[in-house]
This record gives structure tokens, sequence and C-alpha cells, in this order.
């Protein structure tokens, strides 16, 4: 996606040796107008999938979740990592190692809100060692939900996370792919859309 690549040569930092900072648009400060974008193309590469619910993660994913959700004009469910008061229907729950923050927390959504009845489009902010994604892939398989693909803004294709969600056999389209970083550059592959 011409824009996204173009707005994270502009905008993105690179830290250290895998870490790509894109907090002036995505993980911090928002561009609704570039999300919107985000929307559509996912929007438009699973119009005719049959999906009914948008999943992701929170706290980032909601952004590029409920932009492409609204264009599909279907609800968004963000698993949540911390359980509240409020939360007193049977949960799904998955472990979620975090390589970045070297901690696992359990992540849930409550049962009522996917059944056998809906076929579920992924979406995240990052795809770095796929955890996340893994997460939400066994939560969806326990709620007997099918899983059309699922969609990443921004896959470091270095890492371990795409290669382990096509084991799984469910596809994954990703808007931009980074090859690597070499002297503070992104150096970028060829993306899926
Ligand atoms: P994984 O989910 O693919 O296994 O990734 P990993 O454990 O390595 O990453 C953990 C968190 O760090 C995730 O956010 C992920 O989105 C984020 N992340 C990974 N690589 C990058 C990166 O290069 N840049 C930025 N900005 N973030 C990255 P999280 O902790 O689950 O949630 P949140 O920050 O959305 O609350």
């Amino acid at each position: 996606m011409e824009a996204l690549i173009s707005r994270i040569k502009r905008d993105g930092t690179v830290l250290g040796d895998d870490i790509l900072k894109v907090d002036s648009f995505l993980t911090h400060q928002v561009d609704p107008k570039l999300m919107r974008q985000i929307g559509k193309m996912f929007a438009q590469k699973f119009a005719d999938s049959g999906i009914t619910k948008v999943v992701t993660i929170e706290a980032s994913g909601n952004v590029p979740a409920a932009y492409v959700a609204e264009e599909l004009n279907i609800p968004m469910i963000f698993a949540k990592k911390a359980k509240n008061v409020t939360m007193n229907d049977e949960l799904l729950t998955a472990e979620v190692y975090s390589f970045t923050k070297k901690i696992t927390s359990t992540v849930q959504i409550s049962r009522k809100f996917l059944s056998e009845n809906d076929k579920v489009l992924i979406i995240d902010d990052f795809l770095a060692n796929g955890q996340a994604a893994l997460g939400l892939i066994n939560i969806l398989k326990e709620a007997g939900a099918q899983i059309a693909g699922v969609g990443i803004v921004i896959e470091k294709s270095f890492q371990t996370g795409r290669a382990l969600v096509e084991e799984t056999g469910i596809p994954v389209v990703s808007l931009a792919r980074i090859a690597g970083f070499e002297q503070g550059q992104v150096v970028f592959a060829e993306a899926d859309l």
C-alpha cells in the first residue's frame, strides 16, 4: 500500500536492530485519513469472503480493526488483556507471550460474541513473532469460528510471525512488509496489497 509505505519512510523511526516506531500516525497518535484508507484496502480484499466479525487485540490493533469493520459494516471485537468487573460472562482465553515485553498475558473474549456461524478477519497493527495472532487463532478455534485471514498493517518479515501463522493454513495479507533495517533505514519487501 503506497500511501502507508510513503508514510513509514517519512515518519517512521528505526529503534535499535528490530523496532520501528510509528507513534505519530498508528500506535499512539493516529491519522484517521490513513486509517480510513487502510480500512478500505482490507475491506476491498475481503469484500466477497462472507466476513461477519473483525477481531483484534488491544491496544493499538483496535484502531485499524475499527476502520476495517466500519468499511465491512460488521462488528469489531478486541481481545482484552485484563479482566474487568463487567466481564462476568463465559470467557474464551489464550496465553500470549510478548518477546518485546518478555511477559505472558492472558487475553480474553466473551464467548457470547463468537459462534460457529462466524467467519472472522483478524486485524493487527504489527506482525512480529506472531504470538498475538496465534493467541487469537486459538480463541477463534475454541469458539468454532472460521478464520478467513490475518490482515496486518506492518509486517516485520524478518521475524517468525508470518511463517507461524501460515503454518496454520490461514493466509496473511500485509499492507507493508519490512525485510530489515539497514543503517537506520527501512528496507521493504513486496507488500501483499
Ligand atoms: P507478536 O505479537 O507478533 O508476537 O509480537 P511481539 O511479542 O514481538 O510484540 C509485542 C508487542 O510489540 C505488540 O504490541 C506488537 O504490536 C508490538 N511490536 C512488535 N514489533 C514492533 C515494532 O517494530 N514497532 C512497534 N511500534 N510495535 C511493535 P502489544 O504489546 O501486544 O500491544 P500494544 O502495544 O498494542 O498495547
